[in-house]
């Protein structure tokens, strides 16, 4: 059995911990079953970052997979016993473009589909969800397209909605990492009305904007106000590599997910855009990667059974 799980970017500036986008970069998860005679459990993995996917039952594909098994009971879980997995990752690993939740959400999707556990895809969301903390890149992961998502009295309710529209992202990912955690915990507890109005209008035309395929109303409605002004701290050289991409000819420029990867839309002049921050970062003491992505709009799949 072989699964193909999109990468993809969160937050779009104002959609804090709400907007997911799936990315045409993938996490592939082949699964052999136990034989009588295994022991233990094997994980094999290459492409980006292999060196730091833990290769033990720490390994996010294998928690996501027995947070399943756990649900059907004893018997589920002895038949993940001495499985092999094996991982091919091609999506950027200094984070941002979510390695995690894609990782996640596969070992769930895996799960399911080997063993039959017939969980609807809102189903499987909910337990990745429960692994993860918050929706918005293990919904990409899983649903595609842009995900908007939202909570009622716990309970998680995601759209996905698909877009047609020509659209690229130029992502670019600086070689140094910065901890979701540490992203996460420098961000004010309490932030102005005034930015507070400013997120909602944003994040609301937003979403109208890519239903709507008015691309040119990228250029205002990802502006953030709640994290972005605060992560770019954690971003050496962010105001350099949002003005070159900006002159560059960018859409956007935000910071995807918790950074350090930066990306901007765009629907021309793709290449010059990601080599304009490459240059702006080196400028800046940091080597780094683009990727001129498209977006995925199936979510997670069986390619192989
Ligand atoms: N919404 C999350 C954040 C994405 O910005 O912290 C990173 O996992």
């Amino acid at each position: 059995m072989k699964v193909k799980i999109p990468s993809s970017t969160s937050n779009i500036g104002p959609g804090f911990d709400t907007l997911g986008l799936a990315l045409n970069r993938y996490l592939y998860i082949s699964a052999t079953q136990r034989t009588a005679d295994a022991q233990s459990l094997q994980i094999s993995v290459e492409g980006y970052g292999k060196e730091h996917i833990a290769t033990d039952e720490t390994n996010l594909v294998y928690q996501g997979m027995m947070a399943v098994a756990k649900r059907g009971g004893t018997a589920y879980r002895q038949s993940l016993q001495g499985i092999h997995l094996q991982i091919k990752n091609e999506i950027p690993a200094y984070g941002g473009l979510g390695g995690s939740g894609a990782a996640i959400a596969g070992g769930v999707f895996l799960a399911n589909a080997l063993l039959q556990t017939k969980l609807s895809r809102e189903e499987m969301l909910d337990i990745a969800v429960s692994l993860e903390g918050h929706p918005d890149n293990v919904s990409a992961a899983l649903m595609g397209g842009l995900t908007v998502n939202c909570f009622d009295n716990g309970k998680l309710h995601c759209r996905s909605i698909k877009i047609t529209t020509r659209l690229s992202v130029v992502a670019c990912s600086p070689q140094f990492q910065v901890l979701t955690k540490q992203a996460r915990k420098i961000l004010p507890q309490e932030i102005s009305l005034k930015d507070a109005v400013t997120n909602i209008e944003n994040v609301a035309s937003l979403v109208a904007a890519f239903i709507a395929g008015d691309v040119e109303a990228l250029r205002y409605t990802t502006i953030d106000r709640l994290h972005e002004p605060y992560r770019a701290a954690l971003i050496p050289g962010y105001n350099d590599v949002r003005k070159a991409a900006l002159d560059a000819g960018a859409l956007s420029f935000n910071i995807s997910g918790a950074g350090p990867t930066v990306f901007s839309f765009a629907t021309k002049g793709e290449r010059k855009i990601g080599e304009a921050m490459v240059k702006a970062f080196l400028a800046n003491g940091n080597s780094s990667t683009y990727e001129v992505m498209t977006v995925e709009n199936d979510g997670a799949r069986v390619v192989e059974r």
